[in-house]
């Protein structure tokens, strides 16, 4: 084969990636990568790969066997897959968890893009966000792990963390440092009124979940309130910050721009998060 053919060849071959988690039934990810692999007429597939716990590592190391470029990665897989990985990024590790695997060089890197997509999209909705003033971040589960370490990133001055079970918020202010104030649950109110934003992290609000109890009229009135439940997508502390007129950030762009890094890498193509694109997921939830 001359090296014009294999070129050729390369370029025609069928890339393959999917999801992987124990159960996968729910996971919208399939109907994101299938958009982009349409748009950009890639010839591709991306699939819901169910893998039991006991199978995980044998599945990762048959990636290449079985012609996977890669992977995104759910729940219970998320720690576990660092186990199995080459390399695991920075990200990743500090987040305490990865979500997107993909080859380098041969060598299968594990990273997180959760917090990416979090700050990405809160960015692009919110240009007045003010980063310079404490923010406050509500639960402590492993969608807050991917938070805290975005909002660190980016420099924020003060997180206070509250959950309902203390604890969870205590271990997680041990390993992000202190910056990450412990509040009590029952005490959020009374810490709002200086912050530049609010987060719900907790599923609280979400569709068949409790809901989210919690008066914010404390906040200052430049106050961004992001909440990453998007089903429903305008949740009640979106309505109430709305009624307030203070900024507002729904969850859905979160789940689409964590969904870019990994297109890229194993497509090669970097994808836009569009309008069409969220109407697509909103119809799969109606
Ligand atoms: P995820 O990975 O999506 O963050 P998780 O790790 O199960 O999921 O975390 C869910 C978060 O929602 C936790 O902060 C949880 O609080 P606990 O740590 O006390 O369980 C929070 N949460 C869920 N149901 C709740 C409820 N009824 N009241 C208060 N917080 C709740």
């Amino acid at each position: 084969m001359t090296t014009k053919t294999l070129v050729n060849a390369r370029q025609t071959a069928k890339i393959n990636a999917g999801v992987i988690g124990w159960p996968i039934k729910h996971s919208r990810s399939p109907l994101i990568h299938g958009h982009w692999l349409r748009e950009h007429q890639i010839d591709g597939s991306y699939e819901k790969i169910a893998v039991e716990p006991t199978d995980l590592e044998s599945f990762i190391n048959n990636l290449k066997t079985n012609n996977l470029s890669g992977l995104n990665v759910t729940v219970p897989h998320k720690e576990m897959v660092f186990k199995f990985a080459d390399l695991v990024t920075e990200d990743a590790k500090s987040i305490g968890a990865a979500n997107t695997l993909w080859f380098e060089n041969d060598k299968l890197i594990a990273g997180n893009t959760d917090g990416y997509g979090f700050i990405t999209h809160l960015k692009l909705s919110a240009s007045t966000w003010e980063t310079n003033k404490p923010v406050m971040v509500l639960g402590a589960g492993g969608a807050a792990r991917a938070i805290l370490y975005a909002l660190l990133n980016e420099g924020v001055p003060e997180i206070n963390l509250t959950n309902r079970t203390r604890e969870r918020a205590e271990n997680l202010a041990k390993e992000f440092g202190p910056k990450i104030k412990v509040v009590e649950w029952e005490d959020k109110e009374n810490h709002l009124q200086n912050c530049g934003l609010l987060v719900n992290s907790t599923s609280l609000g979400m569709t068949g979940s409790a809901p989210l109890e919690i008066n914010i009229s404390p906040l200052p009135k430049n106050a961004i309130c992001y909440d990453i439940v998007y089903a429903p997508l305008e949740t009640q502390l979106l309505k109430d910050a709305k009624n307030l007129s203070l900024g507002t950030v729904d969850g859905l762009g979160m789940l689409l721009h964590q969904a870019v890094p990994g297109f890229e890498k194993w497509f090669g193509i970097r994808p836009e998060v569009t309008e069409e694109l969220r109407q697509i997921i909103l119809n799969d939830l109606a």
